[in-house]
């Protein structure tokens, strides 16, 4: 996820916007500028890959080195792709004649406004959406003659989620700002005045912040904030601890991620959903041309995801879809057949079995497309077409919003192939967007349930293992809540097709059999509901998710009342995440590094 900084004041300007943006390293970026502006001069300076090329940049220009005292104004941001690879062109600052930008978030419009400027003589250099944002400033203020009212109409003509900077030769001593979905805060001390994306930047630096709020916008001088949508102005003191500031007040990065669903569901469909079903502005009309089955390669956490989209593609999608785990599949001699779209799922896109999966793919000459986190990654490079996940870096090695993330593109997919193919009705692909557009909802906690999840967690230190278990895409759900459990509480626990309990592993049944029961309401809720009860007449001890409660059940988490089984699969998910957090802790366990776990796995 991008970082943004912001300095207007008279002291070291480049200091500031550096160390700031070392700050939020741990949002995750691929590419880095600055711009400075003082006395008729504007300078920019963007390098890709780490700080310290943009640092080196910077100590090598002798000019700014000699004027460094005369930018009383600048700008900063860190990007992490997602519209346009991650080049220098392509990142911020952006700029126009005279004035540059800094955003971050995604322009949903930015197609329909980038068409309408170049149909003006405008020229564009990046792939980017944020760039049209300072043209649109350019031309307004030509316009009007007045920065001002040049920002507003600009900002009235976004849509989308954004939190932008932005500074202008036509007004030297300001710093415009806008915030709508993405974070922003400004910082004042005496006769200067701070922005970052998070507190990390602006401790040691400001004394007291404001936290912007959506459809907050104005402009600041050194030593005063003009809101234009008229907000009253509410300082806070700002906290002192920058790790817990990185963390942005949880106490693990896996948390964090666990709450940041909501936003980064949100941004992972923005622009995707449309008004008659889902589209991919990176997947070519003809893309699905000749396709007659999708395969699915994917490991870990990712895999669960792949599953998921699995039932999704078939049921949606009217399209044969399978799965492999990829290390299995590398050396089974598969067979493939041209008319397979090879997919491949990848939070880091560098993991050594999908890559190689990939490669397989490539090579028998099948068509494929990634599904990935990191833009420039070994996969996104290999893959004909990359979906980006959008979710922003993940720090915990326990994967959470990454997998959110995942089942939300393979869903949109799998609603895309279908409406493609003509195969879905009209009311079936509205209830289907309906529901998509409440997923970020779903996925905001409530404090009651992260409160119950702490309270039964102390319930779960012992016993001789788990069964999570759930039917349709709540199996490959039970299968990643028993993985999220194994990774940081090292208890065991397996995931199970509910209907195959009778199979075998029933026989294990007892009062330290732990089984945790997904029980979504709108989905075979009476199937699932014998296979428990078979469970209960063992004796095992159950604890139920659910938006009904179960009167065999030992304990229950319960969910909200809705009517589409997505929206309780994601609620589920958070409540699976945050009961394996909790136990965790109780156990004392490293919840961000889990004992013998690497994020990436880069060899077989
Ligand atoms: C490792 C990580 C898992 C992840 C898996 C696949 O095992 O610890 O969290 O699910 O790799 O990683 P990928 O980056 O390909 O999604």
């Amino acid at each position: 996820m991008c970082g943004i900084v912001g300095y207007i004041g008279q002291k070291d300007t480049k200091k500031f916007l550096i160390d700031g943006l070392k700050e939020l390293e741990y949002r995750g970026y691929d590419s880095a500028g600055i711009a400075l502006l003082g006395c008729d001069s504007i300078e920019v300076f963007k390098a890709v890959g780490k700080l310290v090329n943009l640092e080196d940049k910077l100590n090598n220009n002798s000019t700014l080195n000699i004027q460094n005292s005369t930018f009383s104004t600048g700008i900063g941001h860190t990007r992490w792709a997602t519209h346009g690879k991650p080049t220098e062109i392509n990142a911020h600052p952006h700029l126009g004649n005279y004035s540059f930008v800094v955003h971050n978030g995604i322009i949903e419009n930015y197609k329909e406004l980038k068409t309408s400027l170049q149909a003006n003589g405008v020229e564009f250099l990046s792939q980017t959406d944020t760039e049209v944002i300072v043209h649109l400033f350019e031309k307004h203020f030509e316009q009007t003659n007045d920065s001002a009212q040049a920002f507003k109409n600009t900002i009235k003509e976004l849509h989308g989620a954004y939190a932008i900077l932005l500074i202008t030769k036509s007004e030297q001593n300001k710093i415009f700002f806008a915030k709508s979905g993405s974070p922003m805060i400004i910082g004042k001390n005496s006769d200067e005045m701070f922005f970052a994306s998070s507190d990390a930047p602006l401790i040691g630096y400001a004394n007291e912040v404001i936290y912007l709020e959506d459809g907050d916008f104005g402009e600041v001088t050194q030593d005063n904030i003009s809101f234009y949508n008229e907000k009253k102005q509410i300082w806070n003191k700002l906290q002192t601890s920058k790790q817990l500031a990185q963390k942005n007040g949880f106490r693990f990065f896996m948390e964090k991620e666990i709450y940041e669903q909501s936003d980064v569901a949100s941004d992972c469909m923005l622009g995707r959903i449309k008004d008659n079903g889902t589209n991919f502005d990176e997947i070519e009309n003809s893309f699905f041309d000749n396709i007659f089955d999708i395969k699915i390669c994917a490991c870990g956490t990712s895999y669960h995801a792949g599953m998921v989209g699995s039932y999704l593609i078939e049921r949606l999608g009217k399209m044969r879809c399978s799965i492999e785990i990829a290390s299995e599949f590398r050396y089974k001699e598969p067979l493939l057949l041209k008319n397979t779209l090879f997919v491949v799922i990848s939070q880091s896109g560098e993991t050594a079995d999908t890559l190689e999966a990939l490669k397989m793919a490539k090579n028998a000459g099948l068509k494929t497309l990634a599904v990935c986190n990191v833009d420039n990654s070994s996969i996104t490079r290999l893959a004909d077409v990359t979906l980006l996940t959008r979710a922003g870096i993940e720090k915990g090695v326990a994967s959470t919003k990454a997998f959110s993330t995942q089942t939300l593109v393979l869903w949109m997919l799998a609603l895309y192939i279908g409406t493609k193919n003509k195969a879905l009705s009209d009311t079936l692909i509205q209830n289907e967007l309906h529901t998509l557009r409440a997923i970020p909802k779903a996925l905001k906690i409530e404090s009651i349930m992260h409160e119950k999840c702490k309270r039964l967690s102390k319930r779960y230190l012992h016993g001789h293992g788990f069964f999570f278990i759930g039917r349709d895409v709540f199996y490959p759900l039970a299968l990643e809540g028993a993985l999220k459990l194994k990774e940081i509480s090292y208890l065991h626990a397996e995931g199970y097709p509910a209907g195959e309990m009778k199979h075998g592993p029933i026989a294990l049944a007892d009062p330290e059999l732990f089984t945790i029961a997904l029980m979504p309401q709108n989905l075979l809720y009476d199937k699932i509901k014998s296979n428990v009860e078979e469970l209960s007449a063992r004796d095992s001890t159950i604890c139920s998710i659910s938006a009904l409660p179960f009167e065999l059940a030992d304990d229950f988490i319960q969910i909200n009342t809705t009517n589409h089984y997505m929206l309780e699969f994601f609620e589920m998910l958070v409540a699976l995440q945050l009961l394996s957090q909790e136990i965790s802790i109780r156990l004392g366990n490293d919840v961000d590094m889990p004992r013998n776990l690497a994020k990436s796995v880069t060899v077989e």
